[in-house]
């Protein structure tokens, strides 16, 4: 067994995204072959209490995905049909996804150009009485407004719903994210900065709302055979969790990496004028899940890129009320534009210093092209 981890690379070139697995996760899978236990189990617990540790010792219930994690946070603080919760439109369509899934109406709002994430004034405008929960995204791994946010939730009584999924690590003047609200939900999908393979996971505010998470992940049950609720199954298994464990432990190491990468590239980009780099809050920690810059001139750039070997991202090319699932026909500018000026550069623990230098020497070569 060695402590270096083997690189899985997509292909020879510059890759967008990287998975690092390596044979401690291979012994930990074996580990819990052998034991027989593969459901939820041990694994899950210790799982649960290792990530807790980076969330202020909040209650933590790991689930199978992320998606489903914010499904049972929403669930757990009561939303369901006749609510309205206000989301981003510029995210992964998960978010709005899962409060529709509730049976309630995600509300659409505008982001903030700056950070890419919920505007405070565009969701203060966006409350009704049917308001029952707000829930900002961490996009890219940069934690929403949340100084802001808090203080409009609590105004007017309303639950703060994290999505997570994107941001393991980050921080806010020092806390970190998914502390901030009634609950948050985590992804590990093996492109987010850890993974188990496909899972999720929900921080919960308080124990109560953690027990109403469980039951909720296990068909209503506590006990076994003793349904109290109607719930899922959405458990995790001991084999993810066993990876999550390796991959927690690592990841402070490739959040400073991510966090040296995405120095180096914006030492490298801030003075190509045709080129926006990512611009950090006061007080914000970012983790870099994603390092996205605006280019007017996107889709010439990227195919550009992709000649010279340089694999990026458009995360996201449709807002979510424009997608067929939802079709709605919103005046959201600032969401409208960042739609069609994104794109993401390699920014992963994975990559070496060479490949992060050519990638800032790719984008001044296609951009002056
Ligand atoms: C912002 C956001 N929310 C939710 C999710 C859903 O997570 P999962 O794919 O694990 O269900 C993702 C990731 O895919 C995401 O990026």
């Amino acid at each position: 067994m060695t402590s270096v981890p083997e690189v899985v690379r997509v292909d020879p070139e510059v890759p967008a995204t990287g998975v690092l697995v390596g044979d401690e996760e291979r012994a930990a899978v074996d580990r819990v072959l052998a034991s027989g236990m593969l459901a939820q189990g041990p694994e899950v617990a210790a799982f649960e209490a290792e990530f807790s540790e980076h969330v202020g010792g909040r209650p933590c219930v790991a689930v199978n995905s992320g998606t489903s994690a914010l499904l049972l946070g929403l669930l757990a603080v009561g939303v369901g049909p006749g609510d309205e919760v206000v989301v981003p439109s510029f995210s992964f369509a998960a978010t709005a996804n899962a409060v529709a899934l509730t049976g309630a109406r995600p509300v659409f709002v505008d982001i903030d150009p700056a950070q890419f994430c919920l505007d405070p004034s565009a969701v203060r405008a966006a409350i009704t009485e049917r308001t029952a929960a707000i829930m900002p995204v961490h996009l890219y791994g940069h934690p929403a407004a949340m100084t802001a946010l808090t203080e409009i939730a609590a105004a007017h009584g309303l639950a703060l719903v994290e999505d997570a999924a994107q941001a393991h690590l980050a921080s806010l003047d020092g806390r970190p994210v998914g502390t901030f609200g009634a609950v948050a939900a985590f992804s590990f999908y093996p492109t987010k900065n850890m993974t188990t393979g496909e899972g999720g996971l929900v921080v919960c505010a308080d124990e109560e709302t953690a027990r109403r998470v469980r039951l909720l992940r296990n068909q209503g049950m506590e006990r076994r055979y003793a349904n109290e609720i109607l719930g899922y199954n959405m458990r995790m298994t001991d084999l993810h969790a066993a990876i999550g464990r390796v991959q927690l432990r690592r990841l402070p190491a490739w959040t400073m990496a991510r966090r040296e990468n995405a120095r180096v590239l914006t030492e490298g980009l801030e003075h190509l004028g045709a080129v926006a780099v990512p611009r950090v809050a006061p007080g914000a920690q970012p983790v870099w899940h994603q390092y996205t810059v605006r280019v007017p001139d996107r889709d010439r750039v990227a195919a550009s890129l992709e000649e010279l070997g340089v694999r990026t991202g458009v995360y996201y090319p449709t807002p979510i009320h424009r997608l067929p699932a939802y079709d709605l026909d919103l005046d959201l500018p600032h969401t409208a534009v960042a739609a069609s000026e994104v794109l993401s550069l390699p920014v992963h623990p994975a990559l070496t210093r060479a490949q992060v230098e050519r990638v800032v020497a790719g984008v001044a070569l296609a951009v002056a092209r």
